[in-house]
Formats: C-alpha cells, sequence, structure tokens
C-alpha cells in the first residue's frame, strides 16, 4: 500500500547566512528565514507514478525528504497510508539524488544490502539473482561501481531499492547527469519496472519531457515559496508520443510557459 497525504504542508528554512532584503517579499518570513513551501495539499493513490515538477531550488527535495520522514520540522500533515508520518519507515525507501552505490561493495553486494533483513539465505540470493535481472545486470555482480557505465550505476541502484521491496520509492532526479541516451532508455526502465511492481513512486525531476512520459500523475510546484501549480492523471496510453498525442504537448507549452519559458514547439 503507498497511498499518500499531505495537508498543509509548510516549510522554512532557518539560514544565518541569509539576510532579509525587503520586508514584504513573499520569499522572506522574517530575519534569517526563508520560506520554501506555502500550504502545500497534495493525495497520491496507491501505486501511482507521481512526477514532481518545479523550478530549481522550488523546494522538491525538500518535498520529499519531508515525506520520507527525514526532516521533521514544518507545519502540516503528512499521511502515508493514513498513519502519519513520524520519522523515516524501513517500508519506504529512498534513492538519492547522486549515486548512492558504496564503492567498496560489488554490484551484489550493494543490492544486498537492501535485503540484510532476509534470514534464508538461499531466498536471498534469489531476490537479489531477480532484481539483477530486472534491471538487465546479469554478468556483472562482480563488478564494483567504478567499473559500471553511469546509466549501469543508476540501473544497480534501481536493483538495491527494489530489492528492499519498499510501498513506496522516492526518486530525487535519479537521471541527473546521464546521457541523452541513456536518459530515454532509463526512462524506459523506469516505467517498465513501475508496471511490473506496481508501487508508489515520488519521482522529481526538472525535465518536462520526463514527467509527461513516466508519469500516472503529473505535479507542478510554483517559485518559491512553492504551491502546487497542477496535480493532475496524466491518463495517455504508453508508449506516449507528443506527435501522436495533441493534448500532450499543449500540456507541454503550457507547463513551459507557467515555468516561464516560452518554448512552442
Ligand atoms: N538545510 C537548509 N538550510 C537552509 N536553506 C536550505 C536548506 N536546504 C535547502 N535550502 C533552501 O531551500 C530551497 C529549496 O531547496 P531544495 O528543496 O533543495 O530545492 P529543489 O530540490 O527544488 O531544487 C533552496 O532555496 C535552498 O537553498
Ligand atoms: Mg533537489
Amino acid at each position: 500500500m503507498g497511498h499518500v497525504l499531505i495537508q498543509h504542508l509548510q516549510k522554512e528554512y532557518v539560514d544565518r547566512r541569509h539576510k532579509r532584503r525587503d520586508a514584504d517579499d513573499p520569499n522572506e518570513c522574517g530575519i534569517n528565514c526563508i520560506r520554501v513551501l506555502d500550504d502545500v495539499n497534495l493525495e497520491f493513490s496507491d501505486g501511482e507514478m507521481v512526477c514532481i515538477l518545479g523550478p530549481s531550488g522550488c523546494g522538491k527535495s525538500t518535498m520529499l525528504r519531508i515525506v520520507a520522514g527525514f526532516d521533521r520540522e514544518y507545519s502540516g500533515k503528512i499521511f502515508i497510508n493514513d498513519k502519519e508520518v513520524r520519522g523515516p519507515s524501513s517500508e519506504h525507501i529512498f534513492v538519492f539524488q547522486h549515486s548512492a552505490l558504496l564503492p567498496w561493495m560489488t554490484m551484489r553486494e550493494n543490492v544486498a544490502l537492501g535485503l540484510r533483513h532476509l534470514k534464508d539465505k538461499e531466498l536471498m540470493k534469489a531476490k537479489i539473482q531477480e532484481y539483477i535481472e530486472m534491471v538487465e545486470l546479469e554478468g556483472f555482480e562482480d563488478r564494483y561501481p567504478h567499473q559500471l557505465s553511469g546509466g549501469m550505476q543508476r540501473r544497480a541502484e534501481l536493483a538495491r531499492a527494489l530489492a528492499a521491496e519498499p510501498d513506496i520509492m522516492f526518486m530525487d532526479e535519479p537521471f541527473a547527469g546521464l546521457d541523452f541516451l541513456t536518459r530515454m532508455k532509463m526512462r524506459e526502465e523506469v516505467v517498465n519496472m513501475h508496471e511490473f511492481i506496481g508501487k508508489t513512486i515520488l519521482f522529481v525531476t526538472h525535465d518536462i519531457d520526463d514527467a509527461l512520459i513516466m508519469g500516472d500523475r503529473l505535479v507542478v510546484l510554483s517559485g518559491r515559496p512553492s504551491h502546487v501549480k497542477i496535480s493532475r492523471r496524466l491518463d495517455f496510453p504508453r508508449p506516449r508520443d507528443f506527435r501522436k498525442e495533441p493534448e500532450l504537448s499543449e500540456l507541454r507549452n503550457e507547463i513551459f510557459l507557467m515555468l516561464g519559458v516560452n518554448y512552442a514547439v
């Protein structure tokens, strides 16, 4: 189960280096205080692939950390499966923004980290193999992270997260730094993986096409202090093609304008 409810989420950072410039500026909420999230209300169904877009610095990572239970300093309420979030839970897992593989462990050992709780070693071995095969990395089990390409490292991270069999996966810009073709391939892999496991995924990206191609739901946040500009289902058939779905192209132009870019295709 992976139902998520975010009610009246508000977040401010106190930063001693930050100086208030203008008392009327809505970004400023007091001396040394930056308001990042401003009354964010969202609801995601169990199994939804939610893609969260927003300008850089608007608070996407902050929101993910709060929902995952890593940051308790906010106002508002967060519920996962009707239970209020009070800290990180082993039922959810975070896929970090940058490579989270341990460099001194082989790919197989890294994937096994998510399965440490299993007592049955045979079952553990079988599961590790299952997830390595799911991301098409068989044959590379004994390689260390630096011996894998960028795309392979991301797939290994995915296998590690999947092996933990979480209810919800939090993915914070997991495609950052990947070249264009690898990114295309990773989109396909994540969509296939999501179809296969059917778990809720909160996927943060600043790439509009990632969101429109992959999401069951699109969330667009405004600039800081962030509120929700769009939260809507994307019930377009897959594989998605902008040329065949004029509504999808229109939506893309609408989001570009919303994010302050006049870009028509
Ligand atoms: N620990 C922190 N202390 C002070 N300010 C922070 C902290 N973490 C993030 N911020 C600020 O909050 C804003 C939102 O950050 P973040 O959530 O990382 O944005 P995004 O992921 O959307 O790029 C940024 O302006 C950032 O500088
Ligand atoms: Mg971020």
